[in-house]
């Protein structure tokens, strides 16, 4: 996992991007399966305006949450939407000690009449679940994944603000809650979505970013859980991320553990190498490197647009020849919470490259976009309707009647 036919650089030869094509049920259909507590203490209108007016990313949450929990022997059970609170936890549950947890990135966008809308959930329920088996995480239905979405965003829907880049990130995590100290997969496991409005990457615009090209750290390993979305990956990369920063850079760069040659990716987004000569390159999926919504996406984009895209293996050093040479035009990185970020500057023990093309990127990033904003048609089905436009939300309710 992520599985590659290796006959086949087809964009759609993953299992998770075969996953995302599957239809899913209109929200309307699936609405209701986590059931709403409504929060008896919502924020004031007047203080939610204030948080949607000066927006940064991850500080601020909404109203509620969406939860489920597995028991083992039972399956999972107890779904609804409840009030945003902290949480009650043994300080022996499993997750604080041995990290048996995942967790997923996706965000809904509000369209110009009012509807609020996510790209390819299907893709991320399908990617909660890999990560899952990975984990020895029980994995929750697709339909159910998107379900807790549907809910929460329908309870919350007045949180989705409404400006130029600007999205509520939803934040689904599954994690070991069981008290027990022995190392075995837990038999209490909790699921959670919290929403969290967050304001655009590059409030001036499309800026390229630094990046430290780590060669003494490893993000993850063969056998190991890089592709899987799980915290012990992020929790490694804060040291070299720390290093990073040292160097005046933005961002850390990863290289393969087995060659320690070949690019693999940012510590939390994907990396695209633009060819003068108009080609894309980016990394094989190999097993260490974690399958992107918005790589998948790209990969597809770019292909529609008559582009040559090919999945490879990336060496640091041919990437230094390419840069220095002009064969690579432009280098970028692609996630959810960024989307599309222009690589300005390739920094690592003994090499300082710099990049000065974002043609590419800026055209990819701009069409992908218009996409999820609703700008422009969305020809591949990938955007979802979360809340039709002018449904009334718990929170306006709330707010009226307080
Ligand atoms: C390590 C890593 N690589 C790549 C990505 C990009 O994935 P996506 O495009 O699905 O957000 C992320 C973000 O989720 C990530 O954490």
């Amino acid at each position: 996992m992520p599985e590659t036919d290796a006959s086949s650089t087809d964009f759609a030869s993953t299992t998770l991007a075969r996953a995302a094509e599957v239809p899913v049920p209109q929200a309307d259909d699936l609405a209701g399966r986590f059931s709403l507590t409504a929060n008896p203490s919502p924020v004031t209108e007047d203080e939610r305006a204030a948080v949607l007016r000066s927006l940064h990313f991850g500080d601020a949450f909404t109203d509620h949450m969406a939860h489920a929990r597995w028991r083992q022997g039972e399956g999972w059970g107890d779904y609804g939407v409840i009030p945003h609170a902290n949480l009650s936890l043994s300080p022996a549950a499993a997750v604080l000690h041995y990290s048996q947890e995942i967790f997923e990135g996706i965000k809904a966008y509000r369209h110009e009449d009012g509807s609020v809308w996510t790209f390819r959930p299907r893709y991320n329920a399908a990617r909660l679940n890999a990560s899952a088996r990975r984990m020895a995480l029980p994995e929750l239905a697709e339909e159910d994944f998107v379900a807790s979405l549907v809910d929460l965003v329908r309870a919350d829907a007045a949180w989705v603000p409404s400006g130029e880049g600007e999205s509520l990130y939803l934040r689904p995590f599954a994690f070991a809650s069981e008290a027990f100290l022995g190392v075995r997969p837990s038999t209490v496991v909790d699921y959670y979505v919290i929403a969290s409005p967050s304001g655009s990457y590059f409030p001036h615009g499309l800026e390229p970013v630094s990046i430290w090209v780590t060669t003494e750290y490893h993000r993850a390993g063969r056998g190991g859980t890089g592709a899987a979305k799980t915290g012990g990956n992020y929790a490694s990369s804060l040291l070299p991320q720390r290093e990073a920063y040292a160097q005046g850079c933005d961002q850390v760069c990863f290289l393969d553990d087995v060659s320690q040659k070949n690019i693999e990716e940012l510590g939390g987004m994907n990396i695209m190498v633009v060819d003068a000569d108009g080609t894309v390159r980016t990394p094989r999926l190999t097993g260490t490197i974690l399958e992107g919504s918005t790589r998948s996406a790209i990969i597809r984009l770019l292909r529609d647009s008559g582009r040559s895209v090919v999945e490879d293996t990336i060496s640091l050093q041919g990437l230094l020849t390419d840069i220095e040479s002009g064969r690579v035009s432009e280098v970028f990185a692609c996630g959810t919470a960024a989307v599309v970020v222009p690589l300005g500057h390739l920094k690592g023990e003994g090499f300082d490259a710099r990049i000065e093309g974002s043609e590419v990127t800026r055209q990819i990033h701009d069409r992908l976009t218009a996409i999820q904003s609703g700008r422009a048609e969305d020809p591949y089905g990938w955007m979802y309707q979360l809340v039709p436009p002018g449904a009334e939300t718990t929170s306006t309710r709330s707010a009226r009647s307080a």
